[in-house]
């Protein structure tokens, strides 16, 4: 029988700066969602990529003194670097400015056209470069200087030119109706609220072609103008599963995708826009949309001009790669904003990781070392904390992965935590370190218990953190083959026997100052 699909997706990352911490978060994310699928059985397309046109990207590559094209090949290496850093396992790379990504561009435009979906007039109205987005006057907000802003504090400007328009207007009734039928295909609800409301609020055809530059995709048959930026970026989730071929098995295998993950900022984009036009064009809208929160830096709005980007190489460098996973997933409910301070890293580091996880399996490992000949002891007869215990482990897959399903990657670490305090609160009450001369067998029987409670919460951490869950799959004697979730539950449990290597810490701990 054919695998499950599950296609995710991130925001492909404007080319214009170095990566930041939110570029990091979103395809974090991303990647842990890849990651608990494959080890759920299902057949995983991961994206991921960078938008390399429009007219930021091309006044970027000016300001450095550069032609587009060697500016975009240079800042993008950046992003497939950050992935590399940060253990991402993203299937594809897509780039805007591959060929594969004009066809499916120029071939959407086409249907769309064929469809009466398209009109040529003139844009006249306000345009920020910095969001590529077109604004109506009632949208705009007056700045500190007084000078009219976008929502969201952009400079605006005012633009006239020829433009091709998308037939926009007309679909808000169908978008209404897509979002009663499927409600869960916005998630958190509040933001789906502000997408009704926006819509609800009547839509205006939108201009989709610019003519003022020429760093884009060409519209078919009429190469005076280029795709508007978003209309562009927004094609490459189907593009990288073969759009348009006909017969691209990758297309029929994944589209509709599963979920695009972006942040709270490109929702419009994404959940108005986006399905509007692959309805208009006779395809699937995607399943899901789920909008993230922003992350401040020490209580400041992250931004250039203040200086306080958080680069996610220097604390990746500063307090290791899977600690800085966990945090970013476990520090802030998936969805709202959250603040990244030292002190809140280094209290959940030392907290969550070096206390709780990593002195469970660090004093467990070493009493089997020293106790039972570094070997998986023999289970005597199971008592009532035994299997309260087990059976809290074995409960874990499917409460973990009802909140996986629904992106709330906080609660899923929260329930496997409560575990990781059980096991520790089994091995203070049970105390088998003054059972060794007494009570040997009682003995074994509690370190073989918290051995396959720890084989559980290791396997079902690895999309967390897959190295450090990794390394306490090797201190367990777990075998490759033998780490996805089929494992979970009383039919994989470890084998009493197995020899063990000698025990070594996972989770490092840092001085809270
Ligand atoms: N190129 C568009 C997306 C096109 S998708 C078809 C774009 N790129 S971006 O590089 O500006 O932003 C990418 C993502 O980073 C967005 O999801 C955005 O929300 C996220 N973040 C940017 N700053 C952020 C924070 N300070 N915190 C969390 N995420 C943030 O938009």
């Amino acid at each position: 029988m054919a695998r499950p699909t599950y296609y995710v997706t991130t925001p492909i990352y404007y080319v214009n700066d170095a990566p930041h911490i939110g570029h990091a978060y979103t395809t974090l994310a991303c990647d842990v969602l890849a990651r608990f699928k494959r080890l759920d059985g299902f057949d995983v397309k991961f994206l991921t990529g960078t938008d390399e046109h429009g007219q930021k990207v091309a006044e970027s590559a000016r300001a450095a003194g550069s032609d587009p094209k060697t500016f975009t090949d240079r800042v993008s290496q950046n992003f497939r670097d950050l992935a590399e850093v940060m253990n991402f396992t993203n299937d594809d790379f897509i780039r805007t400015t591959e060929t594969r990504h004009a066809i499916a561009c120029q071939d959407l435009w086409r249907r769309l056209d064929e469809r009466g979906q398209i009109y040529l007039g003139t844009y006249a109205g306000w345009y920020s470069v910095r969001d590529e987005a077109y604004y109506a006057e009632s949208e705009l907000i007056e700045g500190p200087d007084g000078k009219r802003r976008a929502p969201s504090g952009a400079d605006v400007q005012w633009v006239e030119e020829p433009s091709y328009f998308f037939r926009l207007s007309e679909w808000g009734d169908r978008l209404l109706e897509m979002y009663a039928e499927r409600p869960e295909s916005v998630l958190p609800a509040g933001r789906r609220n502000e997408v009704l409301s926006f819509i609800r609020g009547g839509l205006n055809d939108l201009s989709i072609s610019r003519t003022s530059f020429d760093w884009g995709v060409p519209v078919p048959g009429d190469d005076a103008h280029i795709m508007y930026v978003w209309l562009d970026a927004l094609t490459n989730y189907i593009t990288a599963v073969g759009f348009p071929k006909a017969d691209a098995n990758e297309y029929a295998t994944y589209w509709p995708a599963d979920l695009h993950m972006v942040g709270k900022d490109i929702l419009r984009f994404h959940a108005v826009y986006w399905p509007a036009f692959l309805m208009a064009a006779g395809l699937e809208p995607a399943q899901r949309v789920f909008a993230h929160g922003w992350w401040t830096n020490e209580g400041e709005k992250i931004s250039k001009s203040l200086g306080n980007i958080i680069d996610p190489l220097a604390i990746v460098d500063r307090y290791g790669l899977d600690p800085v996973r966990y945090f970013l997933l476990r520090e802030v409910p998936f969805g709202n904003d959250g603040d990244f301070s030292h002190r809140a890293t280094v209290n959940r580091i030392n907290g969550d990781l070096a206390n709780d996880f990593g002195n469970l399996v660090q004093r467990v490992l070493s009493m089997i070392n020293r106790n039972c000949a570094a070997r998986v002891p023999e289970p005597g007869t199971l008592g009532e904390a035994d299997l309260a215990l087990l059976s809290s482990a074995h409960g874990l897959l499917e409460a973990v992965r009802d909140s996986i399903d629904v992106q709330a990657f906080h609660e899923a670490l929260e329930i496997i935590w409560r575990v990781i305090r059980a096991a520790n609160g089994y091995v203070d009450r049970q105390a088998p370190w003054t059972l060794r001369t007494s009570e040997p067998e009682r003995m074994a029987t509690v370190l073989y218990v918290l051995a396959e409670v720890i084989r559980h919460l290791a396997i079902i951490t690895q999309p967390f953190m897959p190295g450090s869950a990794g390394r306490i799959l090797d201190q367990i004697a777990v075998g490759a083959d033998e780490r996805d979730f089929s494992r979970l539950g009383p039919s994989g449990a470890i084998s009493a026997g197995a020899a063990l290597p000698k025990p070594e810490g996972v989770f490092p701990r840092f001085a809270d100052d």
